[in-house]
């Protein structure tokens, strides 16, 4: 094998050729920038402020988790600008992988689809853990109670529920789609505005003293290294706003749309993270705070006045997780179907369906795989993992943009990444540094998932690709030509 064909790329040229062919056989450009905003906030907003920050602040931050908030947030806006330059650029479903496809040649871009599948399928079925914990408890404020050994794993049934749904969702069409989580966001973000506007009048500022706490002697335990590593796993709230990229081949304008969804919805989301750390800290001590409900503790702090309120909040826990998992589901189907359209999964991944105009195939087999591990999965298990995943991801597609900028510097960019090469550097700088706060078992876990990539690569991708088929691969493996990147 040489080792050309493993970094054999594909041309820009031909990506839009092959985006333009598809969306007149399948795909259609139906979403506006309303609907791919509304997607962004639908993917970010979840387990992360709803379950994560009261961990973190009881045990990394205290109220300094707003730094940690703002660390993470300029970490992924300097990551989304890559994102937004490429989306607009090469507008079609792979997103990250695509855009490796053409910067950082085939192997590595498959890596990157890889640990794509590990974002969206494993996040998917660890939510949808989590929605199942959040409806259990509301349906037993309603009287209803499900017996606790169909709430666990191996049989996790309302978590394997509300995959299947949202599978079928997703298969009836994106449009429709697009409207189910554009109601379901209105309803999440209005929960998160009650709970602000209700909390602000009992914030007791002597909470938020002092706002950095100590560090206790030991590194990541308050202080700034608290706020470094707090940022590292509260990463996991940002996760999603890249799961607009995947939806570029159905935006209607994506030249436009696409940066204005991908920086619009990570800024929404970090303006609302930042007020809830704000007041859920000033009405709670964040010593009270280590628990897996945080938001709900806030709202006992507020008194028996607002018990209305936890029902409420259950419910905008509940929407919020479920647009989580619709949205990572969409992204998870466009990559494999953006993959099997490369053979290095196979081709039947690919097929449209003829009157959903979905890809239906690869939607059905991504969820039948979520809703096994939905049922199968322990929660928290893989938060980690799947953020450690997603900022490798996020350092590759940094380091492709700055790749690009040398190779092709006269391509025309509908949105450039401001500051080349600063703003991707310090992008994989930041990434490679929250990398850098998760424990040994997690970085071993991820070496573990991208050698079973390899393996599949080498056993099944490597020999079906199209483009190292033979008649490609003949052009494509020279060294950088005029058409190749
Ligand atoms: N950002 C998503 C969440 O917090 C993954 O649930």
């Amino acid at each position: 094998m040489k080792t050309t064909e493993l970094f054999a790329k594909k041309s820009i040229d031909t990506l839009l050729q092959e985006a333009e062919s598809l969306n007149s056989q399948g795909l259609t450009r139906s979403l506006s920038v309303f609907n791919l905003t509304a997607l962004g906030v639908g993917a970010i907003i979840g387990a992360g402020i709803f379950v994560l920050t009261g961990q973190v602040a009881a045990t990394y931050t205290g109220p300094s988790i707003v730094l940690s908030f703002i660390l993470a947030a300029v970490g992924c806006a300097l990551v989304g600008m890559c994102y937004a330059e490429f989306a607009s650029m090469i507008p079609i479903a792979g997103s990250a992988y695509t855009y490796a496809y053409a910067t950082l040649g085939e192997l590595l871009a498959w890596i990157i689809g890889w640990n794509l599948v590990l974002e969206y399928l494993f996040s998917a079925s660890t939510i949808a853990v989590g929605w199942s914990e959040y409806m259990a408890s509301l349906l037993q404020d309603l009287g209803i109670m499900i017996p606790s050994h169909l709430l666990q794993a191996p049989m996790n049934l309302p978590a394997m529920f509300i995959v299947a749904l949202m599978t079928v969702v997703l298969i009836i069409g994106t449009s429709k789609s697009a409207g189910v989580n554009n109601f379901i966001v209105v309803v999440k973000v209005g929960v998160i505005l009650l709970f602000i506007f209700l909390g602000i009048a009992y914030i007791n500022y002597n909470n938020w003293i002092p706002f950095i706490p100590e560090n206790t002697g030991k590194f990541g335990a308050f202080g700034w290294s608290g706020i470094v590593r707090g940022a590292g796993v509260i990463f996991f709230a940002y996760i999603g706003f890249d799961a607009v990229a995947s939806a570029a081949q159905e935006a209607r304008n994506p030249q436009q749309d696409m940066p204005i969804a991908i920086l619009g919805s990570l800024f929404i989301s970090t303006v609302l993270y930042i007020c809830v750390a704000l007041v859920l800290t000033g009405i709670v001590p964040y010593q009270q705070l280590n628990v897996s409900a945080p938001i709900a503790v806030g709202v006992n702090a507020l008194g028996s006045a607002f018990r209305w309120l936890q029902l409420v909040i259950k419910i905008g826990a509940i929407a919020g997780l479920s647009s989580v998992i619709l949205v990572f589901l969409m992204a998870q189907s466009r990559i494999v179907y953006a993959l099997a359209k490369d053979k290095l999964l196979p081709f039947q991944f690919s097929s449209i369906h003829p009157q959903f105009k979905t890809p239906h195939v690869a939607s059905i087999a991504s969820g039948i795989v979520a809703i096994i591990l939905a049922g199968l999965l322990p929660i928290n298990l893989l938060m980690e993992l799947v953020s450690i995943g997603t900022l490798l991801t996020f350092l590759m597609i940094s380091i492709a943009v700055l790749i690009l900028h040398r190779t092709q510097p006269d391509l025309h960019r509908p949105f450039k990444t401001p500051l080349v090469p600063f703003v991707p550097i310090l992008g994989a700088l930041i990434s490679g540094v929250e990398m850098l706060t998760f424990s040994i078992d997690t970085w071993l876990r991820l070496v573990g998932w991208i050698l079973l990539g390899l393996l599949i690569y080498f056993a099944y991708s490597r020999k079906n690709s199209t483009l190292n088929s033979k008649s490609e691969l003949q052009a494509e493996s020279e060294p950088i030509t005029s058409e190749g990147v």
